[in-house]
């Protein structure tokens, strides 16, 4: 069975000889909760990919405190990313640089590159400073579930499949880290996150965004595959198109099914009184509630009718991301 325990003198021995045996404990961090690994140890991080499921060719990120010298690890790391990297880290920014191929090939899936993030959530700091190893950690939610933001949410996911969660609350962030490429002359974003591509720009001038074209050769792996998904049905209808939402919402409502509407900015007050999930009125706020909602949403409906929020660029570019695919198996569930 899986314990959940705060994260203090008791749980990490534990966590550590768990982790050095080759197993997998979960982890909080200020975005969202990680399943963590030996980076070193190919077995150890090939399990983590059987205990989600995880496509084998998308590759994890390693962890590591912040005083870890991460040239330890990696190469050729560019002047931008020194800069950024004393700006926001520890932070929600992982940078993508090459590898110097001492961490498992398992990692980055035979890439030659290697993610490297140093998250600013102190729980995930006394972890990772009490291991003082590279710690591989993809979300820790089932493969193409919705990523898990509290203890409770990964219990929920893998209870009986790891034998520890150390619990650090509920994340602020909410959303996963931004995914920062930097193996070229500029930095390109493969994820969007709660590190903008605007703030990114602000500080080292330039900075590019990779569009993953469905059917193109994806960057970054993951970009190919179903993200976030709640269990119910979905529905994701613009702003402008609200009427639609709510003639869909009476419609599927008269049949009997089970119907809520998941929207941000104030829209909660204009539905009529039909049953919604508020997502907040902030950007940070709706980033910070997505996934709480997505499995409230499961939980509770059978349709989930997502009305997108207004505003796009800065952190609405990675809450667009996540809610779009959460939304992409319409109807197919
Ligand atoms: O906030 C986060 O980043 C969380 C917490 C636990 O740290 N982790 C997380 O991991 O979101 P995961 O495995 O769910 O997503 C990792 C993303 C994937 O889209 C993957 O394709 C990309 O990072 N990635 C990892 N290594 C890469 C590499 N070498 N080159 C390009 N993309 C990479
Ligand atoms: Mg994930």
């Amino acid at each position: 069975m899986t314990k959940i325990l705060p994260i203090d003198g008791h749980s990490l021995p534990l966590a550590a000889k768990i982790i050095k045996n080759g197993g997998a404990v979960a982890f909080p961090t200020e975005t969202v909760y990680g399943l963590g690994a030996d980076a070193f140890n190919g077995e150890a991080v090939a399990n983590i990919f059987k205990i989600k499921g995880r496509p084998n060719d998308n590759p994890l990120i390693v962890h590591v405190h912040k005083d870890y010298d991460i040239n330890r690890i990696v190469k050729d790391i560019p002047g931008y990313a020194v800069k950024l990297a004393e700006k926001f880290l520890p932070g929600p920014l992982t940078m993508v640089y090459k590898s110097r191929g001492l961490v498992s090939d398992a990692v980055s899936c035979g890439l030659d590159t290697l993610a490297v993030r140093i998250p600013s959530h102190e729980g995930a700091q006394r972890f990772l400073k009490y291991l003082d190893i590279p710690i591989a950690a993809p979300s820790a939610n089932i493969s193409k579930h919705v990523s898990t933001t509290t203890a409770l949410h990964v219990y929920a996911d893998l209870n009986g499949k790891i034998p520890l969660i150390l619990d650090g609350g509920s994340c602020s962030g909410g959303i996963e880290s931004t995914v920062l490429d930097c193996t070229g002359d500029i930095p390109v974003v493969l994820r969007s996150g709660l590190i903008t591509r605007e703030m990114v720009e602000e500080t080292v001038g330039a900075c590019g965004e990779y569009v993953f074209k469905e059917g193109g050769v994806a960057r970054s792996p993951g970009m190919k595959y179903g993200h976030y998904m709640p269990k119910c049905r979905t529905a994701l209808f613009k702003s402008v198109d609200k009427d639609k939402a709510l003639k869909l919402y009476d419609e599927e409502s008269e049949k009997g099914v089970e119907v809520c509407i998941l929207c941000g900015g104030g829209a909660a007050k204009t539905l009529g009184g039909r049953k919604c999930l508020d997502l907040g009125d902030t950007p940070e706020a709706m980033a910070a509630n997505l996934y709480a909602m997505l499995r409230k949403a499961e939980e509770i409906c059978g349709l989930m009718i997502a009305i997108a929020p207004e505003g796009r660029g800065g952190v609405m570019t990675g809450v667009m991301n996540r809610l779009t695919k959460a939304c992409k198996s319409k109807y197919e569930r």
